[in-house]
This record gives C-alpha cells, sequence and structure tokens, in this order.
C-alpha cells in the first residue's frame, strides 16, 4: 500500500498513514494527493480495519497546498487542482472508520484543510494550525472556508482567513480546532489509544455514527432525526447489535464481528 510519499501500517485493525515529503515540509502536490487517494481507497477494502491515524513525518503534518507547483497556475488549473484536493478530503471524510489527525507540526493551508477533514484531530502542544492562504493572494482551495466555519463558527473563522494568523496547539485547542494537545513524544501512542478504544466498539455502529454526525450537519434538525432513526433501526439488522446486547445480559466484553 506504500506510496513514494505516503507510508502504510496496519496492525491491530489500526492504520497509521504517514505523509513523508519531508524536503517540502509535506506539501500537498498532485502525485501525494492521488497518493491519499489510492491509500484510502485500499484501506476502505480491509475488512479488519477499525480506525486510521494520519499524520506527517519530521516537523510538519502538512505545510500546504504546494506552493512550486501552483505558482504558475492559469485558473483553469487552479479550479482543476481544488477540485481535485476537495474530492479526496470527501473521500477522507466520508470514510467509513473514524480518521484520526495526528498534528504532529505545521497544519497549514492545506494542511489545516487535511485535518479537518478528519474527525477528530489530536495535537502535538508543538502544531501551528492555520489558513495562510491570503498571505499568497488566494484563499484556501481544500474545503478550508467551509470546514473552518462550519468548526468554530463564522466570525473566528473569518478572523483567521483575513489575517492568516498562525494558531499554536493551546489556543486551537480553546477554539475547537483540535479536540486535545499533548507533549510531541506521547503524540502517536495517544492517537492509538483512542484508536484502541475505538476499535474494541461495534464497527457498524461506529460508523453509523459518523455517518449520521456527518449528514446530519447538512440537514434540518427534524431531517436529521428521522435519519438517526433509520440508522438505528438498521442496526437491528446487524449480528453486532445481538453480540452487545447479549454480552450486557451476560455480563461479559462484546466480541464484534462486524457486521
Ligand atoms: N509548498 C511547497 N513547498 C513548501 C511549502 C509549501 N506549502 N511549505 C514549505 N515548503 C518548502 C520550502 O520551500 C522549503 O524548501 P526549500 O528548502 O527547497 O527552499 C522547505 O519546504 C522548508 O521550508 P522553510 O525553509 O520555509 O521552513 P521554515 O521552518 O523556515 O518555515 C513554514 C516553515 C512557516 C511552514 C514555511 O515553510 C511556510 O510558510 N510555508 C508555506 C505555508 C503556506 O503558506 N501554506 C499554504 C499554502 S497554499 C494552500 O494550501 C492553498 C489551498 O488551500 C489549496
Amino acid at each position: 500500500m506504500d506510496e513514494r510519499f505516503l507510508r502504510v501500517e496496519l496492525a491491530d485493525g489500526v492504520a497509521v498513514v504517514t505523509i513523508d515529503r519531508q524536503e517540502a515540509l509535506n506539501a500537498l502536490n498532485s502525485e501525494v494527493i492521488d497518493s491519499l487517494h489510492r491509500v484510502f481507497h485500499a484501506l476502505g477494502k480491509e475488512d479488519s480495519l477499525r480506525a486510521v491515524i494520519l499524520t506527517g513525518a519530521g516537523k510538519a503534518f502538512v505545510a500546504g497546498a504546494d506552493i512550486k507547483e501552483m505558482a504558475d497556475f492559469t485558473a483553469a488549473q487552479g479550479r482543476a487542482f481544488s477540485r481535485r484536493g476537495q474530492r479526496v478530503f470527501s473521500e477522507i471524510e466520508a470514510f467509513p472508520r473514524p480518521v484520526i489527525a495526528a498534528v504532529n507540526g505545521f497544519a497549514l493551508g492545506g494542511g489545516c484543510e487535511l485535518a479537518m477533514a478528519c474527525d477528530l484531530r489530536i495535537a502535538s502542544e508543538k502544531a501551528k494550525l492555520g489558513q495562510p492562504e491570503v498571505n499568497l493572494g488566494v484563499t484556501p482551495g481544500f474545503g478550508g472556508t467551509q470546514r473552518l466555519a462550519r468548526l468554530v463558527g463564522g466570525p473566528a473563522a473569518k478572523r483567521l482567513l483575513f489575517t492568516g494568523e498562525l494558531l499554536p496547539a493551546d489556543r486551537a485547542l480553546q477554539l475547537g480546532l483540535v479536540d486535545e494537545v499533548v507533549p510531541p513524544e506521547t503524540l502517536l501512542d495517544r492517537c492509538r489509544e483512542l484508536a484502541a478504544l475505538i476499535a474494541q466498539k461495534g464497527p457498524v455502529a461506529v460508523s453509523y455514527c459518523k455517518q449520521a454526525v456527518n449528514a446530519g450537519l447538512d440537514m434540518s434538525l427534524e431531517r436529521g432525526i428521522a435519519y438517526e432513526a433509520e440508522l438505528f433501526a438498521q442496526t437491528f439488522a446487524t449480528a453486532d447489535q445481538k453480540e452487545g446486547m447479549q454480552a450486557f445480559v451476560d455480563k461479559r466484553p462484546a466480541r464484534f464481528a462486524g457486521r
């Protein structure tokens, strides 16, 4: 599953995907974007997979889309590049298993946008997050204006977008842009711990929870709760529901099969 700029380790139902293009602080060029698509597509076929951790090698998570690749773009090329990145980030957002961003360092521009397409964001104390695109005379192009506003609210998003300010991890935590901040040396262990906790739960239920929250954010409350009732109903057609409830009655841990 490895690619030139992407490493994948799969063990105990958890995949750790590491973007490793350190000479450009893991900047997202077309090749890295296409690799992310291929790797997530392949991971989607792994029956045993329960969660994914996405991180960067070296001092950056991802320092943005590749500025050198974009420098001579025409408007048409800019649109195509934006769509290419957005498509892959939407695939990650809709990936049937939880995806945890282990934000080890700079998560700027496309890097912050990639972290926001994940379900959870655990940051190292060394992380810096922001949308500095205005410094380059462009807007974010990989979903930043939309996901940032949904995550931290309109005013805070506008301030970050207008100023290009880089937030230290503790400030990102206050805003809700990351969920937890940990010392750098414990970052991957903490993410593995969370992934292992999720891996013990009913896989279909976890997947439906993700689907319900994601879809519900684009619905009225009325439609959202109707959608929830449908997913709730469908869990009663799974072996996991039978096992989960029987295990409770038997006072023993559940052994979920994921179907
Ligand atoms: N694209 C291409 N190359 C990049 C890059 C990027 N986004 N970010 C860093 N690099 C390269 C640098 O050019 C440098 O390469 P060379 O050694 O060949 O010159 C190498 O990575 C190391 O970077 P620095 O020497 O700049 O490292 P630093 O520690 O001094 O600074 C930094 C780190 C503050 C993150 C700085 O590199 C920086 O500001 N990077 C750009 C951040 C940015 O503007 N990101 C947004 C990009 S636009 C975007 O993402 C649009 C979108 O939404 C789709």
